[in-house]
Order: C-alpha cells, then sequence, then structure tokens
C-alpha cells in the first residue's frame, strides 16, 4: 500500500490513474462491511448480543485507535472475538474504526441534543448563557462577513453579491464586483477589510473565477467601495490558466492577515494527489504581501518549479483561518473526508499530509488509507469523527463572554454546531458545543461590540442567509 501511495505523488500525476492503482479491487463500504461481517454478533445497530456493545462507549479491551484496530485484525481469543486481518485489509479495518466512532458519537448526540436546546431561546453553556438575534438578512447563502468603522457589515453571497448592512437594512448589491462562477461550491466567497483600513480603504474579496474553457480556482483581489460602488480593484492573486480545473469545489478561499502578509487557502479543487504537488497552487495555504508580491522568504520560492506563495501543503479544504492573539501562531480548521476534519496549527514548509495520511474515509464509506500518522507529516491538533464539515473560525477577542477569552470559536456547516475549543500550551483541551441545529455556520466573527456573530444560512428551502449575533445573558 506504501509504495502504491508514493507512486500518485510526482508532478506528472493524474487523478484517474492514482485511484485506479490504490485498490485492485472494488473496496467495500463500511456500512456493508459492518452488516456482513460483524452484525452477526454486535447487532445490527451496534448494540451488543453475542458480542458487546460498540456504541456505549466502553472499551473493555483497550480504547485507544490503535487497540481497537489491533483487536479487529488480531481478534480476541480468550473471549470469541474472530481475527479479520486475513479477511480484511487494514484500509477496511481503519474504516471500521471510524465508523464506530461515528456511531459511537451519533448514539451520544441523541441525549446531547436535549441537553443544547435552548429553553424559552435561551442557550445554556458550560459557562455561559446567551441568546441569538438577527442582526441582517441576505437573499441568498451568505459566506463572510467584515465589519466596516462605520458599523457596517459587508457580507459576501455566493451567487456573486457583496451586501452592506447597518442598522438592520441592506445596502446594495455593491456595484461593479467582479463576475464570478457561481457553481457547486464555487461564487463570491471570502471578504476582508485591510488591517489598517481606516488608512487605506481596502476590501479584500476571494471567489471562484469565471475562467478559461470553463476552468476555475481561487482568485483574490482587493478593491475600494464608495458610494457602494466597487473601484480602482487590483488583481492580488490569479494563477495562469493551466491551472484551472474544471470541479466545482474546494475552493477553500479564507483570509488572515499579519504584518503585512496575507494568508489565504485553496483547497484540492476534487484532485486530492495535487495536494501533495509543489507545482500546483491548490490543496495549499498561501502567503503574499498584501499587494500581491511574492515575499522572498517564502519557504519554496528556491524550489524549482514551485508555486512560489505556497505556505504550508497536504491541504483538503481549508475554510477556516486565524491568528491565536496570545502565541500569534496560525490556525486553520479543514474539512476532511468523512471522520477526518481537522484543525491545524500552520507553519512554513509544512506537510499536512492529505491524502497519504488522514484520519477519515471516503464520504461512500470506502476507505482511503489506514495511515494515520507518517514521518514528515503534521499532525492535527483536533479532529473530528463524525465529520461536523468544519468552516469559519475566529478566536474570540471581545469583552462580552468573559470565560471564553482567546478561545477558538468554530462554526460547522453539516451538523450545524458551534463549538468553544479552549487552547493551553497549542493543545486542544477542551471541546464543547455552544450550539445545534440552529443553521449551517458558515462563518463566525468578532463584533465590534464584543458579541460573536455568525453566518446561518438555511439547510434547505430558500437558502436565505442572515446574520445573528450571540448575546450573552
Ligand atoms: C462471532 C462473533 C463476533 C463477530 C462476528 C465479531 N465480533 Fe467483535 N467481539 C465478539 C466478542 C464475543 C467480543 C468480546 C466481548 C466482551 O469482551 O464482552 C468482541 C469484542 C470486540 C471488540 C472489543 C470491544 C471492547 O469492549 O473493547 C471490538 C472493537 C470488536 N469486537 C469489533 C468487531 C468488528 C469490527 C467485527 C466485524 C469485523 C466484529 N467485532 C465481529 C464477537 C464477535
Amino acid at each position: 500500500m506504501l509504495s502504491r501511495t508514493v507512486n500518485c505523488l510526482g508532478p506528472v500525476f493524474t487523478g484517474l490513474l492514482c485511484l485506479s492503482a490504490s485498490f485492485g479491487h472494488a473496496a467495500t463500504k463500511v456500512e456493508s462491511l459492518y452488516q456482513s461481517s460483524c452484525a452477526s454478533c454486535h447487532g445490527p445497530t451496534l448494540r451488543g448480543g453475542l458480542g458487546s456493545n460498540l456504541v456505549d462507549k466502553i472499551w473493555k479491551h483497550g480504547a485507544s485507535d490503535a487497540e481497537i484496530m489491533a483487536n479487529i485484525k488480531q481478534g480476541i481469543a480468550k473471549v470469541g472475538m474472530p481475527a479479520w486481518g486475513k479477511s480484511l485489509s487494514d484500509e477496511e479495518i481503519r474504516g471500521l474504526v471510524i465508523y464506530l466512532h461515528e456511531q459511537e458519537a451519533e448514539a451520544a448526540a441523541a441525549d446531547f441534543q436535549t441537553k443544547i436546546d435552548p429553553t424559552n431561546g435561551v442557550f445554556s453553556t458550560d459557562l455561559h448563557k446567551f441568546k441569538l438575534e438577527e442582526v441582517a438578512k441576505g437573499t441568498g447563502t451568505l459566506w463572510s462577513m467584515d465589519f466596516m468603522p462605520d458599523g457596517s457589515i459587508l457580507a459576501t453571497q455566493k451567487d456573486g453579491k457583496l451586501w452592506r448592512f447597518k442598522d438592520g437594512k441592506r445596502y446594495g448589491p455593491i456595484m461593479a464586483t467582479p463576475k464570478v462562477k457561481d457553481d457547486s461550491q464555487g461564487g463570491l466567497l471570502e471578504v476582508q477589510l485591510h488591517p489598517d483600513y481606516a488608512k487605506n480603504g481596502w476590501v479584500y474579496l476571494s471567489y471562484a473565477v469565471d475562467g478559461a474553457n470553463g476552468g476555475s480556482m481561487t482568485q483574490v483581489v482587493r478593491g475600494k467601495i464608495k458610494a457602494d460602488h466597487w473601484l480602482d480593484q487590483e488583481t492580488i492573486f490569479a494563477v495562469p490558466d493551466k491551472y484551472l480545473l474544471k470541479a466545482g469545489y474546494h475552493f477553500g478561499s479564507r483570509f488572515a492577515f499579519q504584518g503585512g502578509y496575507l494568508f489565504f487557502s485553496i483547497g484540492d479543487r476534487g484532485s486530492k494527489e495535487m495536494a501533495q504537488d509543489l507545482t500546483r497552487p491548490n490543496g495549499k495555504i498561501h502567503r503574499i504581501h498584501d499587494d500581491g508580491r511574492i515575499p522572498n522568504d517564502n519557504p519554496f520560492v528556491t524550489t524549482k518549479g514551485a508555486y512560489p506563495s505556497i505556505w504550508s501543503y497536504g491541504h483538503r479544504n481549508p475554510q477556516g483561518l486565524d491568528f491565536d492573539p496570545i502565541t500569534g501562531q496560525l490556525w486553520a480548521t479543514e474539512h476532511g473526508p468523512r471522520g477526518g476534519d481537522e484543525t491545524n496549527i500552520i507553519e512554513p514548509g509544512k506537510n499536512y499530509g492529505w491524502p497519504v495520511i488522514t484520519y477519515g474515509m471516503n464520504y461512500d464509506g470506502t476507505p482511503i488509507t489506514a495511515e494515520t500518522a507518517r514521518e514528515g507529516m503534521e499532525q492535527p491538533k483536533h479532529y473530528w469523527v463524525p465529520s461536523i464539515a468544519v468552516c469559519g473560525i475566529d478566536f474570540y477577542t471581545g469583552d462580552k463572554f468573559s470565560k471564553w477569552t482567546n478561545n477558538l470559536i468554530v462554526g460547522s456547516l453539516a451538523k450545524q454546531e458551534l463549538h468553544r475549543l479552549v487552547i493551553v500550551d497549542s493543545k486542544v483541551v477542551k471541546d464543547e458545543i455552544l450550539m445545534k441545529n440552529q443553521g449551517r455556520i458558515r462563518d463566525v466573527a468578532n463584533g465590534p461590540d464584543g458579541y460573536i456573530y455568525v453566518i446561518l444560512n438555511p439547510d434547505s428551502g430558500s437558502r436565505q442567509g442572515a446574520i445573528y449575533r450571540l448575546i450573552n445573558l
């Protein structure tokens, strides 16, 4: 398996070749694997029979992933648990471990939901109580927001509209913003004001460009907004046509500014092997000067053929990016495959492993790899099984939720959860769910008033997204 995976990595790789080389036989989906091999003893809903309950969080024979993996592979002869190492591949057994954790979490979530439901509109969490208040409403799926000095909120809508909201009223869309490719996950994505906006007036946007021959890629521009018109546009990051890809997903797109640099993410664009290919811009986090120039101390500027703006690589689809206000470290959240959502500390030149190592499997339940770690590849600081579809993040720096200061607030799409991560010495020591099932949380931001703002998009119907704030009680 190892050498076959490595074959996929050269710059000349093509996705199809690699996929067919990885698995000689059609991979079995994890659900059917469980039902055909395990359900007879552990029960069709994993709640036990001849074998034990596998979703009650009791692991008599070892609770770590490595121990569970070994118990399945080698069996536990003295209690009558058969060995599966001869009939199942490591990838399939790894898939089963992920599946067991998913099912364990689903079972726990049923109890948890009653705890997290608001009572008379009040959410009660470990340290604070809050209510949700609607601030503004878009006309489609909202993606990102930022605050202007005059109290306005700028917000992108995926279909290409840039709104300005003030005192609950909607202004715009801002005229003459760039044409975007609103297709699948692409469209108008991130918006952020330059940290020195008050002096220079620059607003940054990222979007899926409507490129040559139906191709697309994440593009970054900056411009100024006067009387709700977009003016003086400059292209900050755009790839040559040969890098455009037709897929409609994994655009990444988040921004974070620090010390005159702009950091931004591009997802793998659905070509996962390209995340390891330094000649490609996709599957990377990039660093450029705020005017688009390439810093001459970027980690791969002198590597022949490498894309010079690359800061880190091996990413699937990072859509959360923020600097820790205390340590100055760059944190990113990244959509993994099923069971592989991650948060990482991003350091220059490092390889975050996708798709060579991952904690997840394919969404259809077929395996990707059994490898979760490898020399020379970074481990996540935290990962979520099942995947919550982790998205926008912000370290909380306001003054309204005093017990959450410097905690990382994390939004999720599919599971519609708002998480609070407590970080001590660069480690995630706690993960609390603050809110659930209120909508898909695309973006999270500190408001100038000290409250936490979130973008919530309904998961069906009109998809009329709205901005809400969490008000502490
Ligand atoms: C012939 C019956 C049988 C089958 C089939 C079977 N198991 Fe088991 N399994 C057992 C028994 C019995 C135990 C031990 C239960 C105990 O100690 O209470 C066990 C234990 C385990 C444990 C350890 C649980 C713990 O508490 O530490 C895991 C994990 C496990 N099985 C997974 C699987 C998986 C995955 C499959 C399918 C690939 C499977 N088993 C198929 C009978 C079976």
